[in-house]
């Protein structure tokens, strides 16, 4: 790889440039790294392929902290390599699930609002090494970052020391699209100055100390593509359900066709809805998000969406061909922020967002399981959903009514692992409706869930649940031998339909 001084601007520094195998072996065991990237964005390729090399040789763990999952099989090898002790705040890998629930390691599932105050308080102990992704390297040391940012400037201001892995596979015109802002210390921190999902508040890249940047490494290899679906019938009419709430919200004189800031969470459904808007009447829309996926960049294509938002963005193959190759067309169009301001609850609030996120599960209360199948086995995470279901002016989640080919039901009794409680939960659809849950107590909750939102298979049980548990009484009734019995029934006979196995359930 020729090292091009154009990248580093500060003299000084291009001494500084190493091979990964060389940075790699400064890290020793039971230190803690935090290393760039979100969903698969903007993080580190060659020091942790080099860190996984090493492994073959020698015994170590490390701490890997990271904005939210990472890309390139990354977290497979490292989870393969058994390197790692304690990974947070969000993974998504298979392999790194498996080892996770197998108790081969630890993983803290995190809100990502909440990675910054831990580190920044010194909560979970010092970051030994901060390894980020680059485009640049400016001549006061600014740290120019690539696809995301998520905790990336949190990590560099707060190690001891840089790696910086500049890749030329990265759009240099990303330079300009960032905005790092630091909130400072709790409790001695003023308002976050941003009104309006376009404010600019901070600075084009990391400050850092430029003696604390050890070493450089180059790479060119691109992002990993998502791995979402892209939308199918069921997740149109998903969005079409979701549409005609929104509709009902304007003729109730709560929007206009603007509607307000929108968030929209990983994975295949909720980009499948956000995509539904491409034929809809809404127009001048804005984001204001954690990740950035396909649909939203079809928006604005469409000249739907005027304006987003993000922390990362991370698209299909085809996609990120398109929108890095033609980055003009887009770059005055988006801006990227820490993870901490994109998900912070001070904007949320402030903004007003509505937020779309992804439910696994959730019960006839409205109570939400984004993370835990069957309430024990982690899937990736919280990821940011809590930090926007509890914030924004509207919480809305989605998931399709049933899974396995049907032997699953998504509404429950009673989620197995509440992420989301019934507090911050407004408004919950499938393909079968929407349920508007806000302003309504519990039991008035039940019969719109069912009938809304249920997959006809499944009505019946519940409403049979739903009788026995209204004759326990109760604000929030419930017959507690019988609540996971649907999640045992699946367990021991593949399937949550009772006729499969009546006397267990009822
Ligand atoms: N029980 C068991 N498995 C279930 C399930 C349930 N109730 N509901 C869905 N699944 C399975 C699906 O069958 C699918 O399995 P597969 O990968 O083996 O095919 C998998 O979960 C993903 O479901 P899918 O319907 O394809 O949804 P998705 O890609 O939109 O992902 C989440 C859904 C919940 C896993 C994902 O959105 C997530 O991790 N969310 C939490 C983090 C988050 O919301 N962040 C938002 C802020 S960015």
């Amino acid at each position: 790889m020729t090292v091009q001084n154009d990248r580093i601007q500060n003299q000084s520094l291009q001494s500084r440039v190493v091979s990964p195998e060389q940075a790699a072996s400064w890290i020793e065991d039971g230190m803690t790294l935090g290393l760039s990237g979100f969903t698969r964005a903007g993080d580190v390729k060659a020091v942790p392929f080099a860190l996984v090399e090493r492994a073959k040789e020698e015994e170590f763990k490390v701490n890997v902290f990271t904005g939210a999952s990472l890309g390139s099989d990354i977290d497979a090898l490292f989870a393969e390599a058994g390197i790692v002790h304690k990974r947070l705040p969000f993974q998504a890998d298979p392999t790194m699930r498996k080892s996770i629930n197998n108790g081969d390691m630890f993983f803290v599932d995190q809100h990502l609002s909440h990675t910054a105050e831990l580190v920044r308080a010194g909560v979970m102990g010092p970051i030994d090494f901060a390894i980020v992704e680059a485009i640049a390297v400016k001549e006061d040391g600014m740290i120019i970052p690539t696809t995301s940012v998520g905790n990336s400037s949190l990590f560099a201001m707060h190690a001891d020391n840089i790696i910086v892995e500049i890749n030329m596979a990265q759009t240099p015109l990303l330079e300009g699209v960032h905005d790092i802002y630091d909130t400072g210390r709790q409790g001695e921190r003023g308002p976050i100055p941003l009104t309006t999902a376009r404010d600019r508040i901070g600075t084009a890249g990391i400050q850092v100390d430029p003696e604390k940047i050890r070493g450089i490494v180059f790479t060119e290899q691109e992002d990993s593509p998502s791995t979402i679906v892209q939308p199918d019938d069921e997740t149109q009419v998903m969005a079409g359900h979701l549409l005609d709430f929104l509709r009902n919200e304007i003729k109730a004189g709560r929007f206009d066709e603007t509607l307000a800031p929108l968030q929209s969470g990983i994975g295949s459904v909720a980009n499948a809805v956000l995509h539904g808007m491409i034929d809809s009447e809404f127009e001048h829309l804005e984001v204001y998000s954690e990740v950035l996926q396909d649909a939203v960049f079809d928006l604005i294509d469409a000249g739907k969406v005027d304006f987003a938002s993000c922390c990362s963005i991370t698209l299909s193959d085809e996609k990120m061909k398109k929108v890095f190759g033609s980055f003009e067309q887009y770059r005055d169009k988006l801006i990227m922020r820490p993870q901490e301001i994109s998900n912070h609850p001070e904007i949320i609030r402030r903004l007003g967002l509505i937020s779309v996120n992804t439910a696994l599960e959730f019960d006839i209360y409205g109570n939400v399981n984004s993370t835990h199948v069957s309430g024990m086995k982690m899937m990736n995470g919280i990821g940011g959903s809590g930090d926007f279901a509890r914030n924004a002016r509207l919480a809305i989640f989605v998931t399709k009514s049933t899974a396995k080919g049907g032997n699953i039901s998504s509404i429950v009794p009673f989620a197995t692992h509440i992420d989301h409680t019934e507090h911050d939960v407004d408004v919950v659809v499938t393909e079968q409706g929407y349920a508007d849950l806000r302003g309504l107590a519990p039991r008035e909750r039940v019969p719109l869930i069912i009938e809304n939102c249920a997959h006809p298979d499944y009505k019946e049980q519940l409403w049979a649940y739903y009788q026995e548990a209204l004759e326990r009484g109760g604000q929030t009734p419930h017959v507690l031998e019988k609540a996971f019995s649907w999640h045992q029934n699946l367990a021991q006979n593949g399937t949550m339909k009772l006729e499969k196995n009546t006397a267990a359930v009822r």
